[in-house]
């Protein structure tokens, strides 16, 4: 007897009419048309299952704090960063705790069941650090935090000299924190944002860490620690445990340049996280016309056979004010951003919130086959594309077998004569047959 049995789906590979077989907290069989005795059997109707949404970056010690004690009028990244730090002494553990716990509510009510979190470790109380920390224990039964040890005022530009926010970090660490952070291109000089790198390199190499790092967040087209941070990978044997975040110098770097640099990022297994909605708020600020796009180049990325995710950074927060947790939102920016317009990389881009930021995090048990967790979330969407297109409701959320949200599904009715009663905004069945059509020229799986 099988304890969940997901029937009639229609997979991100295009595979239709697939049932997901569920016992205890597995996924036991993935297979075409299969029916058997459940507990609980649910119809997915044609619609698609897919694995959880995953975000691999983002701050949870700032969300929701908008505003908090004023809003940024620039605009900038760099007006952001001294918001924080008016905002930081009056942090206390309960408010931060109380924000992201429902930050945590929003994910899950969206099915983002991983996320990434970089928590800032410049305070020397480490309070955002010991509060994220309990909220990654909290949530642990609906929801996977990782933290990342991120020293958001520049490792070596400590107050009390140079070690004292390296000190911090490595506080963080012992304390339970997951990944070593860093924020070169905000250190003092190029040369002290290079002796970053390797300093925090070795400390992870030392420690048996992985590494995400804030990287060349700017525009300026000569910001290369993404350079510096692939050499130290491969002199560190770090190949695959490495991720550079934002690299936004590059979408401004000579075409030249990029050439070369793509395959050393590849040769050192460097992940990569863009962050659409972010890159394209905080970047080109300084432009006047034309303004710079400012996130990374995505599809030059992926073509050069390197692992690209899609990060929300930031949800209502000194640099950011809008957002909700919805990573087809961020998908949605990130195919205009990149103009990912074909229909491989309108693919490429849901799979830039889920299965890639997976990879990123390292996820055990991620995914829709046997022997997975059965974790996955019903869309009111046929397809990928479409999930995109419409930020398609989540109509209902599994992890580990268990329904942890609903949705209604959403439904216009119309009072229009000779019209349809109601609309859903997706496709009717009738005008689909073209569009997968083209689409099956680029599947995978038949
Ligand atoms: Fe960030």
């Amino acid at each position: 007897m099988l304890d969940l049995l997901l029937k009639n789906a229609t997979l991100p590979d295009g595979r239709v009419g697939m049932s997901i077989a569920v016992r205890g907290e597995k996924i036991v069989e993935v297979s075409a048309g299969l029916d058997a005795p459940a507990h609980k059997v649910v119809d997915a109707q044609g619609l698609l299952v897919s694995p959880p949404f995953v975000d691999a970056h983002f701050h949870m010690d700032a969300t929701l704090s908008y505003g908090l004690p004023r809003v940024n009028q620039s605009g900038t990244l760099l007006e952001g960063i001294a918001l924080w730090g008016e905002l930081k002494p009056l942090l206390t553990q309960e408010a931060l705790m109380e924000r992201a716990l429902t930050y945590c509510d929003w994910a899950v009510a969206n099915g983002l069941l991983a996320i990434r979190s970089h928590v800032d470790v410049c305070d020397p109380r480490l309070l955002a650090v010991e509060a994220l920390l309990e909220v990654k224990r909290m949530v642990a039964p609906y929801l996977d935090v990782q933290l990342v040890a991120f020293p958001q005022d520049g490792v070596l530009r400590g107050p009390r000299g140079p070690m004292q926010h390296m000190d911090n970090l490595k506080r963080a660490l012992s304390m339970g924190v997951d990944v070593v952070g860093g924020i070169p291109h905000f250190e003092r000089t190029d040369e002290e944002g290079s002796r970053s790198i390797r300093l925090l390199c070795e400390l992870a190499a030392e420690q048996g860490k992985p590494v995400d790092m804030h990287c060349d967040e700017s525009d300026d087209p000569l910001s290369r620690h993404v350079e510096t941070l692939a050499f130290e990978t491969r002199r560190l044997g770090l190949q695959g445990r490495v991720t550079g975040s934002h690299l936004t110098s590059m979408h401004s770097m000579d075409n030249y340049y990029v050439s070369k640099l793509l395959p050393l990022m590849a040769e050192a297994q460097l992940q990569v996280v863009a962050n659409p909605l972010i890159n394209i708020t905080l970047q080109g600020r300084h432009d006047t016309y034309p303004k710079r796009r400012g996130m990374t180049r995505v599809p030059e990325l992926l073509a050069a056979g390197i692992n690209v995710a899609f990060g929300h950074d930031c949800v209502m927060d000194p640099w950011y004010s809008l957002g909700s947790g919805d990573m087809l939102e961020v998908a949605h920016m990130g195919l205009h951003v990149a103009q990912m317009t074909s229909q491989t990389a309108m693919r490429q881009c849901f799979e830039a919130v889920t299965v890639n930021p997976a990879r990123v995090l390292g996820l055990p048990g991620y995914g829709l086959e046997s022997g997975c967790s059965a974790d996955f979330v019903l869309l009111q969407a046929r397809d990928p594309v479409e999930a995109i297109r419409l930020r398609a409701t989540r109509l209902k959320v599994f992890r580990r077998g268990k329904l942890l949200a609903e949705s209604p599904a959403a439904i216009s009715q119309l009072h229009l004569s000779g019209r349809p009663t109601q609309t859903s905004l997706m496709l009717p069945e009738k005008k689909r047959f073209y569009v997968r059509q083209h689409t099956d020229e680029f599947l995978t799986s038949p």
